[in-house]
C-alpha cells in the first residue's frame, strides 16, 4: 500500500506540474507569439491549441483520480479545519477543471472562453497558484500534527 501511496503522490504531482506548467507556457509564449503573428486562428495555431486540450483533459484525468486515491489515504486521520481547508482546495480546482474545458473543448458555446483566452489562462494560473498554496499548508498541517484528529476533538 506504501507503494500505491507513492506512485499517487508522484503521479498527482507530476501531472499537476505538467498541467501548471503548459498554462504558463501557453499564457507567457503561445498567445502573445500567436497575437504578435495574428495567426490565433489559423493553423497550426488551432491544432496546437486542440493538441494541448486533448493533453490537459488527460492530465486532468490523473490529476482527478490520484487527488481522491489521496482524499481516501488521509481523510480517516484529519480534523475539521483540515477537511475545511481540503473543500476549498476541491471546489477551486474543479472550478479550473471547469474553466480548461471551457476554454479547449471546441464546441460553439465556448467560443466566448476562446475569444478571451488570454484573461481566462491568467486566471488559470492565478488560481493553479492558489490550489498548490492550499495543498502545501495541507500537507504541512499533516506534517506538523495540527491536521490529525485526536479522539477528545469527536465530543467538539
Ligand atoms: C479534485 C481534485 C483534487 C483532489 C481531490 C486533491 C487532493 C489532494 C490531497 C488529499 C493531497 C494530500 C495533501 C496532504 O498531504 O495532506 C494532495 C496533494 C497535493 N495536491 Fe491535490 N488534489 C486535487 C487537485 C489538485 C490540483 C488541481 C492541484 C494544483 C493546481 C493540486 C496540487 C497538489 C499538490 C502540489 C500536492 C502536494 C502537497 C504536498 O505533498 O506538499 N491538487 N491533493
Amino acid at each position: 500500500v506504501d507503494v500505491l501511496k507513492f506512485v499517487s503522490k508522484w503521479l498527482h504531482l507530476l501531472s499537476i506540474i505538467s498541467v501548471f506548467g503548459s498554462l504558463i507556457f501557453a499564457w507567457l509564449v503561445m498567445v502573445p507569439v500567436m497575437r504578435k503573428h495574428a495567426i490565433e486562428e489559423e493553423e497550426p495555431s488551432r491544432a496546437i491549441w486542440k493538441t494541448l486540450g486533448i493533453s490537459l483533459g488527460i492530465l486532468w484525468l490523473v490529476i482527478l483520480l490520484t487527488g481522491f486515491f489521496n482524499v481516501y489515504v488521509v481523510s480517516a486521520s484529519v480534523g475539521k479545519a483540515y477537511h475545511t481547508f481540503l473543500g476549498a482546495k476541491i471546489a477551486l480546482a474543479l472550478l479550473m477543471l471547469g474553466l480548461s474545458m471551457a476554454m479547449f473543448h471546441p464546441a460553439p458555446a465556448f467560443a466566448q472562453f476562446r475569444r478571451n483566452r488570454p484573461q481566462w489562462l491568467l486566471a488559470l494560473v492565478v488560481l493553479g497558484a492558489i490550489v498548490v498554496g492550499l495543498s502545501a499548508h495541507l500537507n504541512l498541517s499533516r506534517l506538523s500534527g495540527a491536521a490529525l484528529e485526536r479522539p477528545a476533538d469527536v465530543s467538539r
